[in-house]
């Protein structure tokens, strides 16, 4: 992609937060948690198990809810960072992309921003029940391709490649630290709540694989 394009597509992204910035869960298109879903096939008991194998406990839920404050006021801030580096990685935007004619969709791209915003809060939360594992099976085959583009009614790429699923587990984590330890927190508490985050989108990373995997081997 051009440089004068990008950094157009990285402008529409970032002039679309204002607006962003207000929505309430209600309002957002697509957004579905909480409404009646199909059950996850990744039952409770196997969460739990997921959790203990990730050391994973309920003081990482305690940090997670303690992080809900510090990062509410930076939600948009976040997404720049992370639609930012999506934007200038054309192996990633391409995602985002109409099909047809190669470019990326900004209407797409605004839409899943909203509700990329809402998971932001919704992770903080850290309410794992079985509306919360239902709504992460919806995200699951939003990326693949057996929901892929559904949501939004879009023509775009039909499937998120597994790759791109896992590695970017390190850019959305790592770049959370920095807003983490705006909040006033201690060192301490900051390093606790990005290590409860570690966690919690490693686990998410885990549930969203399940369509990626043979039946019978999840
Ligand atoms: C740790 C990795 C990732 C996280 C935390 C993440 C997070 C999210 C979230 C929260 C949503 C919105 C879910 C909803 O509909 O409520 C979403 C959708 C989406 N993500 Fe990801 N994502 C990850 C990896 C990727 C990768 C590697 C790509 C490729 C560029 C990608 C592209 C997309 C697209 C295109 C959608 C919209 C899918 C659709 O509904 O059509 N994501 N992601």
């Amino acid at each position: 992609m051009q440089p004068s394009k990008l950094a157009g597509l990285i402008l529409t992204v970032a002039l679309t937060t204002t607006l962003l910035a207000s929505a309430k869960p209600g309002t957002i298109p697509g957004y579905t948690y909480g409404k009646p879903l199909p059950t996850s096939p990744v039952s409770l008991e196997m969460l739990a198990d997921i959790k203990k194998s990730l050391l994973f406990t309920a003081d990482d839920e305690k940090y997670l809810r303690m992080s809900h404050d510090v990062l509410k006021p930076q939600v948009e801030d976040i997404l720049d960072v992370w639609y930012g580096f999506v934007g200038s990685n054309p192996h990633l935007i391409v995602y985002f992309s109409d099909a047809r004619t190669g470019k990326p969709n900004g209407e797409y791209l605004k839409r899943v921003r909203k509700r990329f915003g809402q998971w932001i809060l919704d992770t903080a939360r850290a309410d794992y029940d079985q509306n919360w594992l239902n709504y992460q099976h919806q995200i699951a085959l939003r990326h693949h391709r057996t929901g892929k583009n559904k949501t939004d009614g879009v023509s775009s790429v039909p499937h998120i490649h597994f790759r791109h699923l896992v590695a970017l587990h390190y850019p959305v984590t790592a770049t959370l630290k920095p807003f983490l330890s705006k909040g006033g927190h201690s060192v301490s508490e900051v390093e606790k709540m990005h290590q409860a985050w570690l966690k919690s989108v490693q686990l998410q990373v885990i549930l969203w694989s399940y369509p990626y995997i043979k039946q019978g081997d999840f």
